[in-house]
């Protein structure tokens, strides 16, 4: 979470920085600010809001410069605790967590010094003001050995008036030469331009002085590869779409498409069936939208492969001391491949002898360098918050590798079925203009639930997360047949239920929750590929899917609730881009 840019070279930097934190601002966008030297000092410019609020700050004068887009943290979102944060010599911005920044800041004030934010990233330009003696590098590494937690951080000092100075742990960072200078970013599209990338490791550093840039190790000096060169079409652009959200729904058929395993010509297949052939129990590590495509892949595993399956929120994987018995395969799902939760968990089991296999959307990103292997969705970048696209590769990835589990079983597995999922997803998709109409009965509710069984459940789940987190409107994924257990208590007149059915054995018993929701006077939305159910006296509005091989339905029952979020969002005036207090990276514990 956060964005941060730097750039020194021939150009003036803050228009640069503003450009660059607009391409970061899906990590954050709660206040935004940057810095740049001048005439022997630093101006800087921070607003509370997003990039677009320093629209002022283009005229700062200045060849060298940092920037910073914030998702809060450490104290309020405002002005005051917006980055730059400057001390003594230094300034800087920060992404990641410093968890010891209590007694840290103690110590500093115990010296005298006074803080001018509430946050835990002022801390480091104290510390830098406290260490350097002359030597900026020398003083980074003291302060970063000082420091707990995590840490992108891009640092300017006085006395080197063209000089950034760049340091990682945990927390993503790339450093870029350009035709004008160099950059430092935390992500690729910020600086896309650069025609030599780098990607910063943990513990590693980086001094950028015009157009020459070092890498430092621990030990000193390092050479660095190049990362492959990245095209301009990499920078998002929305097109004809009103939304990135509503594009990326729309590329949902392609993303599936191209994450569907092609194992004969996937060059680590033969490395990762000798895995699956030695699996004897699967633990899927994930959060949020990710932890939903990790149910929907233990259904598929477990009905395919008949191995058993356990689905853990990364965060309560990672304290748990989990039991990792011989035979252990964990997959770790993270879009980003970012994710602080999840990177932990994989570590934790790859510690513990499990082996681990990362399934994400971004090469090169830090669950790449530590899973054993790696499968790629290939859903193209996703920049909305919310996920979703990149949920539809993950289904279709791991309901391959389903298959792919259960041939290396010897059991029967029919990759073919998989085949028609891209084209049926283009149907569903042409179909969600209707829930234009279902938004508005949701507007005054006071609260939604989401019902399914089986498979369905996680589609329900998915389909809630997406409403409370872009309508923010309370919501509710249930289990059908766990309703009349306490939350059928909610259920009054309007009270809006939306039940997805695909599951041809369960109908009976998800219509029978319908009609008790029904009964109470609560509205019914039906998403089904059974026809039969559309015209129920129970159901108040339906979405009729088309059929598809039942294990996998939730690829396709999830657009119209992707949708129905969408269109809510919209209803009530929010931006379904960028939802309040949420970033795309939470790289953050
Ligand atoms: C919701 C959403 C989040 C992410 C979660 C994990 O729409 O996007 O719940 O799924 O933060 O992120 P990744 O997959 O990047 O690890």
């Amino acid at each position: 979470m956060c964005g941060i840019i730097g750039y020194t070279g021939k150009e003036q930097a803050a228009p640069k920085l503003i450009c660059g934190l607009k391409r970061l601002e899906y990590r954050g966008y709660d206040s935004a600010g940057i810095a740049t030297f001048h005439r022997d000092d630093f101006s800087v410019f921070k607003r509370k809001g997003r990039v677009s609020e320093l629209k002022g700050g283009e005229t700062l004068q200045g060849n060298c410069g940092i920037g910073h887009t914030r998702w809060a943290t450490h104290g309020a979102p405002s002005e005051r605790n917006a980055h730059p944060h400057a001390f003594g010599r230094f300034v800087l911005v920060h992404n990641g967590i410093i968890e010891n920044y209590l007694p840290l800041r103690k110590e500093c004030e115990g010296r005298g010094e006074v803080f001018a934010s509430e946050t835990d990233s002022e801390v480091i330009a104290h510390l830098l003001e406290y260490y350097d003696s002359g030597d900026v590098l020398a003083a980074l590494k003291k302060t970063a050995a000082r420091l707990t937690g995590s840490f992108a951080l891009a640092v300017m000092c006085r006395d080197e008036p063209n000089v950034l100075y760049a340091a990682r742990r945990k927390s993503p960072l790339i450093v870029g030469r350009g035709k004008d200078g160099s950059y430092i970013a935390s992500d690729v599209p910020a600086i896309a331009e650069c025609e030599e990338l780098y990607t910063l490791r943990d513990g590693e550093f980086a001094v950028l002085d015009g157009d020459n840039i070092r890498f430092y190790g621990e030990e000193g000096e390092i050479k660095k590869e190049t990362m492959k060169l990245v095209s301009k079409a990499d920078v998002p652009e929305k097109g004809e779409y009103a939304h990135f959200m509503l594009k990326e729904m729309h590329e949902i058929p392609a993303a599936i498409a191209n994450s569907l395993l092609d194992f004969e010509e996937n060059s680590c297949f033969s490395a990762i069936n000798i895995v699956l052939c030695q699996t004897e129990y699967i633990e899927i590590v994930a959060c949020g939208t990710a932890y939903h495509s990790g149910i929907a892949a233990k259904h598929a595993i477990e009905a395919l492969a008949r191995v058993p399956v356990e689905v853990t929120v990364a965060s309560e994987y990672r304290y748990r001391d989990p039991i990792v018995p011989k035979g252990t395969l964990v997959l770790a799902v993270s879009q980003s491949g970012e994710t602080a939760d999840t990177l932990a968990a994989a570590e934790l089991a790859k510690s513990k002898g499990a082996t681990v296999i990362a399934v994400t959307n971004v090469p090169d990103s830090s669950i790449t360098q530590l899973a054993h292997f790696v499968l790629f969705t290939r859903a193209g970048r996703e920049v909305a918050v919310a996920a979703t696209k990149s949920f539809n590769a993950q289904l279709a990835l791991l309901y391959s590798l389903a298959v792919a589990l259960a041939r290396a079983k010897g059991k029967r597995a029919d990759p073919e079925l998989l085949r028609p999922l891209p084209a049926l997803s283009e149907q569903v998709l042409a179909e969600t203009e209707q829930m234009k109409e279902v938004a508005p009965l949701l507007l005054d509710s006071r609260s939604v639930y989401f019902i399914g069984r089986g498979a369905d459940y996680c589609a329900a789940l998915e389909g809630s997360l997406k409403l409370k987190e872009i309508s923010y409107l309370p919501s509710e994924g249930y289990p059908a047949g766990e309703l009349k257990h306490g939350t059928l208590a909610l259920v009054d007149e309007g009270t809006p239920v939306v039940a997805v059915l695909t599951q041809h054995a369960l109908a009976e018993k998800t219509m029978n929750a319908v009609s008790e929701v029904s009964a109470r006077g609560g509205k019914v939305l039906l998403v089904t590929n059974l026809p039969e159910y559309c015209s129920h006296r129970s159901v108040f509005r339906s979405f009729l899917l088309p059929p598809c091989e039942e294990l996998f339905s939730p690829i396709l029952s999830v657009i119209p609730l992707q949708a129905l979020a969408y269109y809510t969002s919209l209803a009530r005036g929010n931006d379904p881009d960028k939802p309040r207090n949420l970033a795309k990276s939470v790289t953050v514990e």
